[in-house]
């Protein structure tokens, strides 16, 4: 694939002067244009005031600014980006304006440069057929802020290459940002349930059913969100709203038009007035016409092949910051209740039809069934993509499913040679669902969740022990089973952006996917001890000269990188190393009498103060309990066989789930740490 090294985006505005904040905060180059040097100014200024606020919340440090804008180059000179990889386009909502700027660019670009558009309401094939790449012409849909908000809709037009729509997607992922795909249709996926959401708002103000604040805290209930659709307009612009729903109602038809009220509204060039007193009464007949909307809207877009099902709520979670995505609320609320919604707008409004999938899953009454775990092959390899982003591709009991379906239709097919996992967005897999261990605690069902771990250890074992190669993608954050995933792999790769760690200690728990013993087995039981215990972050640095990781990568030699490990020899990931001198202390802390002395609440001996002392703190936060069985099980998993290591592994879940500190260190992420009582 071709090297992404230099991006341009042009329009240094609202959204150009974001995009730009973002390529250029992920450590990519860009060149930033407008028409003139006040523009372009500006845009430099708002990308300076966001990462000095930044600085300020201690989010960046000032070298990491300064480094960001070392990056960008800000100009009003074209032939700046005559020979680069990528263009984005972020000028004026001009159908006129955008073209011209495309026959520009084409006219001055390199061959090879592909152009993007970021329009909201113009189809991408009206621009791709006025210039002569349009196999290099791509829609790029970015989402206010688009330094903060991570969307990104990927937009072929019908006659882009799919060589376009690679690098479109390995970009997205360079620059931070989680890509749906989407067909070239109205409002793309978001904006198709997204405005009408915002306009039904105003409909309903108008057919005076409420006012502005029941209307308000409906939606906010239905959506689980912070904002209602007027304050967002508010926030937003209300201009913006009547431009998109003018958009598809000229696409679509006169259920998604402008609605009288919204119109005035923007006449009136003044804000939605959003004090006044909820009727509580009323809200449950707003909700159930928002998400009448919502859910119909959601539906009729997966119907026509817009989107898919996970697309569409991963658009809603992500990109508008929903709890729950339009499909996963149709289960949560059931199908009779959906229909009924969406029956109701159906009788409201002529020109919009109950769509098939709905009709389907009331006949069948079964939820929808999301795809959590995505398979491609290309060039002999299976790519086994978890796509749950917005959850930090944790693993519950559909993912685990899917994975060992997934890891079986690769395995049974005789023309893969090597079996690539990898996390979808920013982290590799963020160990398990909490909520599951919590859940089957409280129902008294810890037998569940020891069968789910053999279940997960069973297909660990297999990726382990596979005759193709398997390799993980450490290209992000990796936790507890995330880690423990990665280190059954035959072969890790990661990017400079992975990481380990094991954090189950300071929950109540231990790690109960192999974890332990696969680590103790390659840095030996005191490292491993080392790091269980305080739970440390492994760097991709420190996983690499530890041997744990085969090689450190740019994301943009992936593919490359896995050929070359798929055909070469079966890496040993158990051979026996020395480690790098800097672990040494380490290891001395987790030494036998250092780690008698750490359990007994003492300072471990024969290393710096500072680390005896930092060591001692951070232990005196975890679960006594679970302290102890590991320790117990690295030591005693260590002279047996692997599947062996794993039965004791096993045989020891049973008891540390029932102990009181598993609940209060479950029951505590995300809030206070508990104070644990060795129960
Ligand atoms: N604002 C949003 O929420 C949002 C979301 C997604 C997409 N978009 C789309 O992004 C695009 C930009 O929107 P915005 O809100 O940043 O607008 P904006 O008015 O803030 O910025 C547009 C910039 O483009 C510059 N410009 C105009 N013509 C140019 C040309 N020929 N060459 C170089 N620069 C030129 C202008 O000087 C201006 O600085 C629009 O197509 C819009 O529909 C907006």
């Amino acid at each position: 694939m071709k090297q992404l090294t230099k991006i341009g985006v042009i329009g240094a505005g609202n959204m150009g002067s974001g995009i730009v904040q973002k390529i250029a905060q992920e450590g990519l180059s860009v060149v930033m244009i407008d028409t003139q040097e006040i523009f372009v100014q500006k845009g430099l200024a708002n990308i300076k005031s966001l990462l000095q606020a930044g600085v300020e919340r201690r989010i960046f440090s000032p070298a990491q600014m300064a480094a960001t804008l070392s990056r960008i180059t800000a100009t009003v000179d074209f032939n700046q980006v005559a020979d680069a990889d990528l263009i984005i386009e972020a000028v004026f909502e001009d159908k006129g304006v955008k073209t011209a700027l495309f026959q520009q660019l084409d006219a001055i670009c390199d061959e090879h440069t592909i152009l993007a558009t970021n329009t909201s309401s113009f189809y991408v094939r009206e621009f791709a057929e006025k210039i002569n790449r349009p196999d290099r012409f791509v829609g790029l849909h970015y989402f206010y802020h688009p330094a903060k908000n991570r969307l990104l809709e990927v937009i072929p037009h019908q006659g882009t290459s799919p060589a376009t729509v690679e690098i479109a997607k390995m970009f997205a992922k360079l620059h931070g940002k989680t890509a749906i795909t989407v067909k070239d249709a109205p409002g793309f996926a978001v904006n198709r349930f997204f405005v009408p959401f915002l306009n039904e708002a105003t409909r309903m103000l108008e057919e005076n059913l409420a006012n502005i604040p029941t209307i308000e805290a409906a939606a906010k209930r239905a959506f689980k969100i912070g904002m209602g659709a007027f304050e967002l307009m508010n926030v937003t612009g209300i201009p913006i709203a009547v431009h998109s729903a003018d958009t598809l109602g000229r696409e679509l038809g006169p259920f998604y038009a402008t609605s009288v009220t919204l119109r005035k509204q923007m006449e009136k060039k003044e804000n939605w007035d959003l004090s006044g007193q909820v009727d509580e009464s009323k809200l449950e007949k707003i909700e159930d016409r928002f998400l009448g909307i919502c859910l119909g809207v959601a539906a009729a877009l997966v119907d026509e092949g817009v989107a898919s099902v996970e697309d569409t709520d991963l658009g809603a979670k992500i990109g508008l910051r929903w709890v729950k995505g339009p499909f996963e609320i149709m289960n949560r609320i059931g199908i009779t209740k959906t229909y009924q919604v969406v029956e109701a707008v159906a009788l409201k409004y002529a020109d919009f039809a109950i769509p098939e999938i709905l009709k389907k899953h009331k006949q069948t009454g079964k939820p929808f069934d999301f795809r959590w775990v995505d398979m491609q092959a290309k060039d002999q390899v299976a790519y086994i993509t978890i796509n749950r982003p917005e959850a930090m591709n944790a693993l519950n009991e559909a993912v685990v499913r899917q994975l060992e379906e997934r890891f079986s239709e690769a395995e049974s097919n005789p023309d893969i040679k090597g079996i690539v996992i990898q996390g979808a967005g920013k982290a590799f897999v963020a160990g398990a669902d909490i909520r599951y261990f919590i859940q089957n605690i409280k129902n008294d069902r810890i037998d569940d969740i020891v069968a789910f771990t053999k279940g997960g250890h069973e297909l660990l074992l297999r990726i382990e022990n596979s005759t193709k190669r398997t390799i993980a993608v450490l290209d992000g954050l990796s936790l507890g089973g995330g880690s423990e995933l990665a280190l059954a792999c035959q072969t890790i790769v990661a990017t400079s952006a992975g990481s380990m760690g094991f954090p189950e200690t300071a929950i109540g728990i231990i790690p109960g996917l192999g974890g332990m013993l696969r680590t103790a087995r390659q840095i030996g039981t005191e490292l491993a001890k080392y790091y269980v215990f305080t739970g440390r972050t492994i760097s991709a640095q420190d996983a690499y000269d530890l041997g744990i990781v085969s090689k450190i990568i740019n994301p943009q030699d992936l593919e490359k990188t896995i050929l070359e490990i798929c055909n070469g020899p079966i890496p040993d990931k158990y051979r026996s190393r020395k480690l790098p001198e800097r672990f040494a202390e380490l290891a001395k802390v987790c030494s036998p009498d250092n780690v008698k002395a750490l359990l007994a609440g003492l300072k471990p001996e024969g290393i710096s103060a500072d680390l005896a002392e930092k060591t001692l703190k951070i232990i005196s936060r975890k679960a006594p309990l679970a302290l102890l069985k590991a320790d117990e099980l690295i030591d005693a998993q260590q002279k047996v066989t692997i599947p062996e290591a794993i039965d004791l592994e096993l045989g020891e879940l049973n008891y540390i789930f029932s102990t009181e500190d598993a609940l209060a260190g479950l029951s505590s992420v995300g809030g206070k740490p508990p104070q644990y009582q060795g129960k």
